[in-house]
């Protein structure tokens, strides 16, 4: 974040803890004015990110991560899944052509539903995932569960044709 300040890192999360472990681990506890110690170029969407999404103009986003999205591993619930056909359109409208998609899960059941979803569009182009996590990409905290318990994460680049 700090790293590239031309950027604009908007990061959304509906979950209030979440909000909080993220303040919590941005802002010193030395009494300094907290929103002051934030990244000028970080902003918080505390909602469902899919609101941001139809707010968002057109082609205005450079890049896009989902990493590990909560799995929804039984059938009847994969309307809840992110990557979902529903979705596809509210995230392809935002995206500038080319822009970039990076998707990583450790869930071999959302592993599988993506890319059967995925393979069924045509809004984006991309191929096979990698293994290991590519340079660039952020380390998480669910990855790291993942890594720990053995589980096998997949990272994914898509653009928006
Ligand atoms: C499995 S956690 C992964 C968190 C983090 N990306 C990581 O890898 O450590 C998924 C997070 O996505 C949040 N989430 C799920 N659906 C969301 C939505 N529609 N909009 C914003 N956040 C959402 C959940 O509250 C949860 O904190």
């Amino acid at each position: 974040m700090r790293a590239h300040l031309e950027a604009t890192l908007i990061a959304c999360e509906v979950f209030e803890n979440g909000i909080c472990s993220l303040l919590s681990a941005l802002v010193p506890v030395d009494g300094q004015e907290a929103w002051a110690a934030l990244p000028p170029n970080l902003r918080l969407w505390t909602d469902d990110a899919r609101l941001l999404l139809r707010e968002l103009p057109d082609a205005s986003v450079d890049r896009l991560f989902l990493l590990f999205p909560d799995p929804w591993p039984k059938a009847r619930h994969a309307k809840r899944r992110f990557v979902h056909p529903e979705n596809l359109a509210l995230l392809a409208r935002v995206m500038k052509p080319g822009a970039e998609w990076r998707i990583a899960s450790d869930d071999p059941t959302y592993q599988a539903w993506v890319r059967e979803v995925m393979a069924g569009q045509t809004l984006f182009r991309g191929g096979e995932p990698a293994t290991v996590r590519p340079d660039g990409w952020p380390p998480t905290r669910y990855e790291a569960k993942a890594l720990r318990a053995g589980r096998q994460p997949l990272y994914w680049s898509f653009f928006r044709v």
